[in-house]
C-alpha cells in the first residue's frame, strides 16, 4: 500500500480489530488512511476508543475511498453485504475485497458485486490477536498475482502467511483456524495431569503451554519431522514411552485428525448457508 491507499475493515469485532492493530503496528496503514466500521453505534464508539481511529457504522461511505476492503462479518452475512454496497454502487472503482468469512467463497462474493470483482479469501486464526497467527490466502477468478500478494502483506503484521488454491479452504479452516482451538484443550487435559501429580494449577498451566509453544517452535524452526523429534524425548523403558502407548491406546492421534475433519465438513457447511441467506 502507498502511504495514501485507504483500507476498510468492514466488521471490527475479534478478528477485524486484530488486523486493524496490526495494520496500525506495522505501518501498512495509519489512522488517516485506516477505517473501520460496526454494526452498533455504542460499538462503533468503543472500537474508535481501543484502535484510536475513527470507526463508524456506514459501510458504503468507507468503502467509496478504499484501495483494499477487508470483509471481517460473520459468514453469513457477507454475501448480503457486499450485494448491499453493489446497490449503493460503492464498488465502482473496483477495490480489492478481501473477505475472512469462513466458508464462503470467492465465486459466491463475485456473483454478489455483479461485477469482475478481484476477491481474494483469506483464513486467518485467533493468535493473531499476538502476532502468532496463521493465514492462509487464495484468489478468486478475477484476482492476479499483485492482488495476491498484497492480501498476503496485510495479514504478514499478524504472523505467518500462505498462498494455497481455494479448493483447500474448508481444509485450512478445521485445521489452522479452528487448531487454536483444539490445541487450548490440549494445553487444559496436559495440566490436569499435573495437577493430578502434584502440581499447582498455576504451575501445571505454565508448564503445559511452554511445553505446546517449544516443541511448536521446534517443528516450524528445524524443519524436522515431528515423529523424529518424538523419538528423541522417547529413551528405551523410559517414561515417555509409557505414556505414548496410553495416548495410543486412546486412539488420540484419530481423535485429533477427525476434529480436522469435522470442522472442515462444517466449515462448508457455513458456506452453503450463506448463498442462501
Ligand atoms: N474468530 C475466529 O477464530 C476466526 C478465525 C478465522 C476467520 N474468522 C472469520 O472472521 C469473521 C468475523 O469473526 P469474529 O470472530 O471477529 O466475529 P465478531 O467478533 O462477532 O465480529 C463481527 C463484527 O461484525 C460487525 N458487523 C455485523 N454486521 C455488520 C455490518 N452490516 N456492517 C459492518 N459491521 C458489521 C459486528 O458489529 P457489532 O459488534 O456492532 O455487532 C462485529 O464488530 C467471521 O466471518 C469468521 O468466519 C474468525
Amino acid at each position: 500500500m502507498t502511504d495514501t491507499e485507504c483500507i476498510a475493515i468492514l466488521g471490527a469485532g475479534t478478528m477485524g480489530r486484530a488486523l486493524a492493530h496490526g495494520l496500525l503496528r506495522s505501518g501498512e496503514a495509519s489512522a488517516e488512511t485506516l477505517s473501520c466500521t460496526v454494526r452498533h453505534a455504542d460499538r462503533a464508539r468503543e472500537a474508535t476508543e481501543e484502535l484510536g481511529i475513527a470507526v463508524g457504522t456506514d459501510n458504503a461511505l468507507v468503502v467509496r475511498d478504499a484501495r483494499v476492503v477487508i470483509l471481517c462479518v460473520k459468514p453469513h452475512l457477507a454475501v448480503p453485504l457486499v450485494r448491499e454496497l453493489a446497490r449503493a454502487g460503492a464498488l465502482e472503482h473496483d477495490p480489492l475485497i478481501v473477505s475472512i468469512a469462513a466458508g464462503v467463497r470467492t465465486g459466491s462474493l463475485e456473483e454478489a458485486g455483479g461485477r469482475a470483482l478481484h476477491v481474494v479469501r483469506a483464513m486467518p486464526n485467533t493468535p493473531s490477536l499476538i502476532g502468532a497467527g496463521m493465514t492462509v490466502v487464495s484468489g478468486g477468478a478475477h484476482t492476479g498475482a499483485h492482488d495476491l500478494e498484497l492480501a498476503a502483506r496485510l495479514f504478514e503484521p499478524l504472523g505467518r502467511v500462505l498462498t494455497l488454491d481455494e479448493e483447500y479452504m474448508d481444509a485450512v479452516t478445521g485445521l489452522s483456524a479452528s487448531g487454536p482451538a483444539f490445541v487450548y484443550v490440549i494445553i487444559e487435559a496436559l495440566a490436569e495431569g499435573g495437577v493430578m501429580v502434584g502440581l499447582s494449577r498455576k504451575v501445571a498451566t505454565e508448564l503445559a503451554a511452554q511445553a505446546v509453544n517449544g516443541a511448536a517452535r521446534m517443528v516450524l524452526e528445524t524443519g524436522r519431522h515431528p515423529a523424529e523429534l518424538k523419538d528423541e524425548v522417547t529413551t528405551p523403558a523410559g517414561c515417555t514411552i509409557s505414556a505414548l502407548l496410553a495416548l495410543e491406546d486412546g486412539k488420540l492421534r484419530s481423535v485429533l485428525a477427525r476434529g480436522v475433519q469435522n470442522a472442515a465438513q462444517a466449515a462448508a457447511g457455513l458456506g452453503d448457508r450463506s448463498h442462501s441467506a
